[in-house]
């Protein structure tokens, strides 16, 4: 049987780092797209695998300048992208790396006729669409499903490493929160996502919700926040018509901070409860990562 060829994008980031060496591990052979590989020498700020030296190769572009994505997809069976941009400023949106990035990767994929596509897209986004990031990431979903190839889509809710911006707030004494922290949300790591990322490769559509193995009310997630780092909890909830009223006067003045306080409305009134996977723990990757050894991503 000849040796299966996938093409990671994001490969520097929390998710594209594990899934790289989970290819790698499942004996495939693994090129990585950076825009800086320098990163890649060295492990992630919560742990990630280091890929320098573990992948067969490592190729430098920009996904958003179609000019350096020349062949990266050459001789390539499975595009696996977890590409995307962290937070959007001004004269870089989401649109444009989220959703016109991922096109292009898509566009050099359909030209070296590549077998299937996976992407990492967002859990429950089909009810965030007032989210600028969600947009951009269900737009290239609907041009990854136009476009005829095979397609795999993950739809997990939330990674272990955005958890730690909790345990942050706790170190520094308070975590505030709008609402009441009632409603549930069960967080991955990024190592269990890396099994789920391979597993996607199998033939055939598929669009797969995905949570981690333990189940938290925003509250009790919190509390575990304080406590791995041996601190009393001291939870801060604004009622939510005030962040409501709040979104309502800055969205036509400033749609980056609209864009956060849309996400915190709607993780307080959309259930974030996903099928559960993965066998690592949210408590012991807080012990690990607790406190002032938290880092910046
Ligand atoms: N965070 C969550 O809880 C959550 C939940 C559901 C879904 N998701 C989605 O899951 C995906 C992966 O998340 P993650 O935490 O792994 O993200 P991440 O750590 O921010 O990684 C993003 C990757 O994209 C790369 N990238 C950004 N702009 C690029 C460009 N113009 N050209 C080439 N590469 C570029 C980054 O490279 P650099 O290192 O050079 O910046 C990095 O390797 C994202 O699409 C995210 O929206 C996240």
């Amino acid at each position: 049987m000849t040796m299966q060829k996938v093409l990671v994008a994001g490969a520097s980031g929390y998710i594209g780092r594990y899934a790289a060496r989970t290819f790698k591990q499942r004996g495939w052979f693994v090129r990585v797209l950076a825009r800086a590989p320098e990163k890649l020498k060295h492990p992630g700020p919560f742990g990630e695998p280091l890929l320098d030296g573990m992948v067969d190769e490592i190729v430098t572009g920009d996904a958003t300048k179609p000019d350096t994505l020349h062949s990266i997809a050459d001789g390539i069976d499975t595009v696996f992208s977890s590409m995307g941009l962290r937070s959007s400023r001004p004269g870089l949106s989401y649109h444009d790396v989220d959703f016109l990035g991922n096109v292009n990767i898509l566009q050099e994929a359909l030209h070296h006729d590549v077998q299937k596509f996976i992407y990492v897209s967002i859990f429950k986004a089909d009810e965030m669409m007032e989210m600028q990031i969600v947009k951009a990431h269900e737009d290239f979903v609907q041009a990854l499903k136009d476009s005829g190839i095979d397609y795999s889509i993950l739809r997990p809710n939330a990674y272990f490493s955005d958890m730690t911006q909790f345990q942050k707030m706790a170190a520094s004494g308070v975590i505030i929160w709008p609402g009441d922290g009632s409603l549930s949300i069960n967080p991955i790591h990024g190592e269990d996502m890396g099994d789920i990322c391979v597993d996607a490769a199998a033939p055939g559509h598929q669009e797969i919700d995905i949570g981690g193995p333990d189940i938290f009310t925003y509250k009790e997630l919190f509390t575990l926040a304080f406590t791995t780092i041996n601190k009393s909890p001291r939870i801060m909830f604004i009622p939510l018509w005030v962040v409501k009223g709040l979104h309502t006067l800055i969205k036509p003045l400033n749609a980056r901070i609209a864009d956060m306080l849309a996400f915190a409305i709607s993780v307080n009134e959309i259930d974030n409860a996903a099928p559960r996977y993965g066998e690592r723990h949210m408590k012991d990757f807080f012990e690990e990562f607790g406190g002032k050894n938290v880092s910046e991503k």
